[in-house]
């Protein structure tokens, strides 16, 4: 199983640069930018990260992030990334990035996304890895807050697939931003929302991305499966759900991989991805191979779920085909030989 996993070329679809902040990354940048810590170190930040829910977790998320002050801050954050996920065959992600989380701390919003591009440009060239970039908007923050943001990445329209919604959810429903979202649309982005596990109206939160907002992607949307109205609309639409096993063991205490067999079972296009592996100590591979190893999902199973995630991405159909080739060679040699041996 280890070794299919690493040999499927593989695409991230839910994964927060700053949740790729690493502990030993955040005492570097802290000394570099002469900003003292209460930690000596990495086993100490280690330590700090008790999070049992998405608000303690966010805590100590805002908390770390505060080291990233410069346009090179950026650019090693995005670099160091890029440069895990092709060594684990990662080869195209939509990686989120949160502007208001820094701008609200004096960083400018160039600056950001300059760091993060230039990045992204090497990545290409040095990696061969694909990269596409989604903002997501604070939904914690005010909706004047979001629009202002939206208006500031609009002379980067070119460098920005998509917009989305993150952060704390308690009290802070799509609607909230449908305006927001009706502007990105027709700007040209393409839309994504997090539903969070087990939040306060869920369901509701989730009805609203699909009847309000007329999102592409829900980000976790596992409380769909409450309401076989909401999965049979996810499916007829085709609209991915990015799942994050590991995160979600964090902050709901379960694997969700009943969640993850049953949405498959409907037709819904379930994909696996790490949401912030720093934090949560598991990166994309880690996450399809915590499902095989505790919840006996088969290497079928995962095939369908690397196959999925391109499924659900946001290239053009001409660009997602090679990879579906290339997936179902290296599956079909992986199982052949696996059927042999048995
Ligand atoms: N920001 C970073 N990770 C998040 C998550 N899992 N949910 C909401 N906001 C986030
Ligand atoms: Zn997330």
């Amino acid at each position: 199983m280890e070794a299919l996993i690493k040999a499927l070329p593989k695409a991230e679809l839910h994964v927060h640069l700053e949740g790729t902040l690493e502990p030993e990354h955040i005492l570097a940048l802290a000394e570099r930018n002469h900003i003292s810590l209460p930690y000596a170190s990495a086993e100490e930040v280690l330590a700090a990260y008790d999070f049992t829910d998405l608000p303690s977790f966010l805590k100590l998320y805002y908390a770390g992030m505060a080291v990233l002050q410069t346009e090179q801050d950026f650019y090693d954050l995005a670099f160091a990334y890029f440069e895990k996920a092709a060594a684990e065959n990662i080869v195209y992600v939509e990686p989120f990035f949160d502007p208001q989380a820094h701008t609200s701390r004096g960083i400018s919003f160039d600056t950001v996304i300059n760091g993060i591009y230039r990045a992204q440009l090497d990545a290409a060239a040095m990696l061969g890895l694909k990269c596409n970039l989604i903002m997501c908007f604070l939904r914690d923050m005010s909706a004047e807050s979001a629009m202002q943001h939206l208006e500031l990445s609009l002379p980067y329209r070119q460098w920005i697939i998509g917009v989305g919604l993150d952060s704390d959810e308690k009290g802070n429903p799509p609607s909230k931003f449908a305006a927001v979202f009706a502007k990105a649309r027709k700007a040209g982005y393409k839309l994504t929302m997090h539903c969070d596990v087990n939040q306060d109206n869920s369901l509701q939160h989730i009805h609203e991305c699909l009847h309000k907002i007329d999102v592409d992607r829900i980000d976790h949307g596992i409380n769909s499966l409450e309401s076989d109205e909401l999965c049979e609309l996810i499916a007829e639409r085709g609209i991915g759900l990015t799942v994050c096993p590991v995160s979600n063991r964090f902050c709901v205490n379960d694997l969700t991989g009943n969640e993850i067999r049953k949405m498959l079972a409907k037709g819904m296009f379930a994909t696996v991805n790490s949401d912030d592996p720093a934090y949560f100590r598991a990166y994309l591979s880690d996450n399809l191979q915590a499902l095989a190893d505790d919840a006996a999902f088969t290497a079928e199973e995962i095939v369908t779920l690397v196959r999925n995630s391109f499924l659900a991405c946001w290239l053009p159909d001409f660009l997602k085909r090679p990879y579906l080739l290339r997936i179902d060679h290296i599956a079909n040699k992986f199982i052949q030989t696996s059927g042999v041996a048995a």
